[in-house]
Formats: C-alpha cells, sequence, structure tokens
C-alpha cells in the first residue's frame, strides 16, 4: 500500500526499522497566520489572541446564533435580578444563563481552536506570573447582544478570565484599573482576549445596531477557587 501517513510523513516499507521520529504538537505555537501578544495595561497582564481565518470566524458566528434558543430554555442564574439592578435595560439573554452551559463542550469541532487558544494565552500569563502548574478549568458561555445591547460595568471572581469577539457591528470593551487607568479597546472579530487578574472592572459598549453583537467569554478557577461548591454552580471542565 502506498500513500502519505496522517502526520504527511512517507511510511517506511521497512518493517524491521527503528521508530520514526516526529514533532509532538507545541500548544505555545499560534495557528499559521494567528498571533498572540503579551501586554501590562494598567498594571493587569493582558494576552490576546488572533485568529485570523475569517470562514473559521463565520462558521463560529452561525453556531453561536444556532445554540441562542436551546441556551434561551435553561434557567437564569440566580441573583441575576438584582446583578443586573443597576442597568436601564437588564439583559436576561444567554449571559444570564451562563452557569448552566459551557460552549466548549458544543460538538462542533470549530471549539478546539477556542480552547486551544485559551490553552495558549493562559500559559503565556501563567509564565509572565511565574505561576506553579497547578490544574486551571474553563468555564465559557455566549453573549448575544442585539440593538442598545451591552454589558454592564462588573468584575470577574475567577483569578483569569476572558472573551473572544465572534462578531460585532462596532463595539468596545472597556477596562477601569486600579490604578486609575481607564482604557476601551475595539472588539474584532477573532480577537481572543485574556485578562490575568480578578477584579477589574469592565463593560462594553452599547451595540448601535439590530445585527447582533456575539462574544464568548470565560473564567479561569483553580484550587481554591476550584471546590465542589464551585462545581455545583457551574460547568467547568478541565483546561490544563
Ligand atoms: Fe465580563
Amino acid at each position: 500500500m502506498t500513500g502519505s501517513s496522517p502526520t504527511g510523513l512517507e511510511e517506511s516499507a521497512e518493517t524491521s526499522a527503528a521508530p520514526r521520529v516526529i514533532s509532538a504538537p507545541c500548544r505555545n505555537k499560534p495557528a499559521d497566520g494567528d498571533s498572540l501578544d503579551f501586554e501590562v495595561i494598567g498594571g493587569v497582564p493582558f494576552c490576546f489572541y488572533r485568529f485570523t481565518d475569517r470562514a473559521f470566524m463565520e462558521h463560529l458566528q452561525a453556531l453561536c446564533l444556532a445554540v441562542e434558543g436551546d441556551i434561551m430554555k435553561l434557567p437564569v442564574a440566580d441573583n441575576w435580578d438584582a446583578e443586573q439592578s443597576d442597568q436601564e435595560m437588564p439583559q436576561f439573554g444567554t449571559t444570564s444563563r451562563f452557569p448552566y452551559y459551557n460552549m466548549l463542550l458544543l460538538e462542533d469541532v470549530a471549539v478546539i481552536h477556542i480552547f486551544r487558544a485559551i490553552q495558549r494565552c493562559y500559559l503565556t500569563a501563567a509564565e509572565h506570573q511565574s505561576l506553579d502548574q497547578s490544574p486551571v478549568w474553563v468555564q465559557c458561555w455566549e453573549n448575544v447582544l442585539r440593538r442598545d445591547g451591552h454589558l454592564h460595568k462588573h468584575a470577574h471572581s475567577f483569578f483569569m478570565h476572558g472573551h473572544l469577539t465572534v462578531a460585532t457591528p462596532g463595539s468596545n470593551t472597556g477596562y477601569e484599573f486600579e490604578n486609575g487607568d481607564a482604557i476601551e479597546i475595539k472588539n474584532e472579530p477573532g480577537l481572543l482576549t485574556l485578562i490575568g487578574r480578578a477584579g477589574v472592572m469592565h463593560y462594553t459598549t452599547p451595540n448601535p445596531t439590530d445585527e447582533p453583537r456575539i462574544s464568548m467569554a470565560f473564567d479561569l478557577c483553580r484550587v481554591p477557587e476550584m471546590n465542589n461548591g464551585t462545581l455545583n454552580r457551574h460547568t467547568f471542565i478541565p483546561l490544563l
């Protein structure tokens, strides 16, 4: 039988030959065309991963919209009303169901690329902060915001968190830092942002159009945050 092996290397006709040697996949190396950047902003470590494949992002957009209906059948998170009470227009979309599903468990091959990008960003941020190699878990949900929809100012209690812009008709994510700095970063489809610290206040600007603004957001968790109480309330899965 002739042909290439799955790795692209020609199979040896010599059955007695020594085992062939191939390179193991490198978890830290971004896919061709994608980029990974680390920067400290406002005293907080940020990692940015950019997906550059347009077809991939369009597929992701269709996937996010396809599952929206089923997500909306899930219950709203406890205390969601109270958390939204400072808003003129409370959001009760897919974001409000965030503890009860994990986008990284969807049966679609696209999500493995997001999983890997989060891994790469985490490993980069962890290296800069000299973190040990304790196990890390991830939970991922989607935000689908239509006209005037936005995420009001809030912070995450988990030690790292982030978001991937899937589609946007024009919006920014704003950050307010403990050192007094405040910035807004333009949301671009394909831009995955990891914020390497808990408690960073952030928000999104309102969607000015009828086109949905879609993003996927995630929390990272590890011991001691990760305990049975956390597992009972959320749907974390192992990241590393
Ligand atoms: Fe957030």
